[in-house]
């Protein structure tokens, strides 16, 4: 029997080592070419020869830049797959996919719009397979959001990050991150859009120090780091509820008063500048959120060493 391959499909399903080894990997990696040009090969080039490929079920700039950029770093090549135009599209099963790609490819990364066909895929993948963003979560932000964090503060071990808005997929991920590295996490949103309540017990069964409530300058008081997200997330149809239901979670200079003084700021991006953030903030001198879009890149080439077994 050939080794299973290592999935990189929650946060949840990492060790609090092999986490630490993906983060370690990451700023390894970038502090060793700072400066370069951006498609030049990382030194030791260690996926020379290997290929990725890339299915995307929902539109994406950063996670796809960042793969198809750090797989070129890394020394292999990224082939992008709109699900559409393959045929997903016509209806060939997400297995009979998998099988045929573990065939062609050394990895696959799939953005999904339903967690459960990532799920799918994985089981019958004989490569490694990536979630990049479902409905449930987006474990591959999550890695570039600590990487941030660490650069800026440092250890985030006892810091607080106060999360505002939408229980989301990216909320879900830092919940499942708060677990591992020992954080303090404090969560406001409406009480119709707050994080699963599964997602939150079983973080706080494993130990993580997690709250979640509907009381955003609670959430924010003497925090380390603010984060949010869009309102609408991709595949969200309820819009008209959304933007009546958040405007008192939007982040904005007097929001961040509440925090730390130097407390950080953080968004995945896209941002939709005048609702969930402000541009006083996106652009003001906490703002880290050119620095996080940048780590996806150290980040998915730490995921994609890790997964392919070199860490
Ligand atoms: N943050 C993020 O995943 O961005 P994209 O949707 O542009 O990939
Ligand atoms: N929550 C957002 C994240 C985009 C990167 C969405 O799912 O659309």
């Amino acid at each position: 029997m050939s080794t299973p391959p290592r999935h990189f499909l929650d946060i949840s399903a990492l060790t609090p080592d092999e986490l630490r080894a993906i983060l370690d990997e990451a700023h390894a990696r970038k502090a060793a070419r700072i400066d370069w040009p951006k498609a030049a090969p990382d030194q030791d080039a260690p996926l020379e020869g290997y290929a990725l490929a890339m299915i995307f079920q929902k539109n994406s700039t950063r996670t796809r830049v960042s793969f198809e950029i750090g797989m070129i770093q890394l020394g292999g090549v990224a082939i992008v797959l709109n699900a559409n135009d393959t045929q997903l599209g016509r209806g060939e099963t997400v297995e009979d996919t998998a099988r045929v790609l573990s065939r062609m490819v050394d990895a696959v990364t799939i953005r999904a719009n339903a967690h459960q066909d990532v799920l799918q895929f994985a089981a019958a993948s004989d490569v490694p397979v990536i979630n990049a963003l479902t409905d449930l979560s987006h474990p591959c932000q999550i890695i570039a959001d600590i990487m941030t964090i660490e650069e800026r503060i440092g250890d985030i071990a006892g810091k607080t990050v106060a999360w505002l808005g939408d229980g989301n997929n990216v909320c879900t991920s830092f919940i499942h991150a708060a677990e591992k590295l020992d954080f303090k996490l404090r969560i406001a949103t409406p009480d119709t859009y707050a994080p699963r309540s599964q997602e939150i017990a079983a973080a706080k069964a494993a130990g993580a120090d997690v709250e979640a409530h509907n009381d955003a300058q609670k959430a924010v008081a003497g925090a380390d780091v603010v984060v949010t997200d869009t309102w609408v997330s991709m595949g969200d149809t309820d819009k008209a509820e959304r933007m009546a239901a958040f405007p008192p979670f939007a982040v904005n200079e007097q929001m961040m008063k509440h925090a730390a003084k130097e407390a950080l700021f953080l968004h995945c991006l896209p941002a939709h500048r005048g609702e969930e953030v402000t541009d006083a903030v996106m652009d003001g001198p906490q703002s880290a959120v050119w620095d996080e879009a940048e780590n996806r890149i150290h980040a998915q080439k730490a995921v994609l060493m890790w997964c392919l077994g070199r860490l």
